[in-house]
């Protein structure tokens, strides 16, 4: 029987259905690192201000430290384990790598997700992607190590 903290809801994660029982109150971070054991997705502030923890929330870039896992029943998450598709790497991913889009890589599964939010967005709107509206659209992305130059320059080169 499930408690009145706990509540069983159903995730389609990375497109495969999950089904979990969560405490009311965990996020949707703690919930895939610690029950679905996706450990990608990072945990930088735990305050919504690094984007570390940054996944697609029914296509929608989220910070998943601020979600409480409860309200995204029936919902789709996708992580950074998710971007790759039968061995092919997303081709944000790839642009990453030929970019040297990473340093010490805490920051990278958020910029990838999030990335791949963004560009999401801008197909949807038809806009085109410039240096300027990248770094601004990816500036709830924190990297501490420097690397945000070659950050921006893979993402817009995937843009165009
Ligand atoms: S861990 Fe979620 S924004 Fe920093
Ligand atoms: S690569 Fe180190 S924080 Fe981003």
């Amino acid at each position: 029987m499930i408690s009145t903290t706990e509540t069983a809801v159903t995730l389609e994660v990375n497109g495969t259905s999950r089904e979990l029982r969560l405490d009311n109150r965990r996020t949707l971070l703690d919930a895939l690192r610690e029950q679905l054991e996706l450990t990608g997705t990072k945990k930088g502030c735990d305050h919504g201000q690094c984007g570390a923890c940054t996944v697609l929330l029914d296509g929608r870039r989220v910070n998943s430290c601020l979600v409480l896992a409860v309200t995204a029943d029936g919902s789709t998450v996708t992580t950074v384990e998710g971007l790759a598709a039968d061995g092919t790497l997303h081709p944000v991913q790839q642009a990453f790598l030929d970019h040297d889009a990473f340093q010490c890589g805490f920051c990278t599964p958020g910029q990838l997700c999030s990335a791949v939010g963004l560009l999401a967005e801008a197909e949807a709107a038809g806009e085109a992607l410039d240096e300027p509206t990248v770094r601004e659209r990816m500036s709830g992305n924190i990297c501490r190590c420097g690397a945000y130059p070659h950050i921006v320059r893979a993402v817009v080169e995937v843009a165009s």
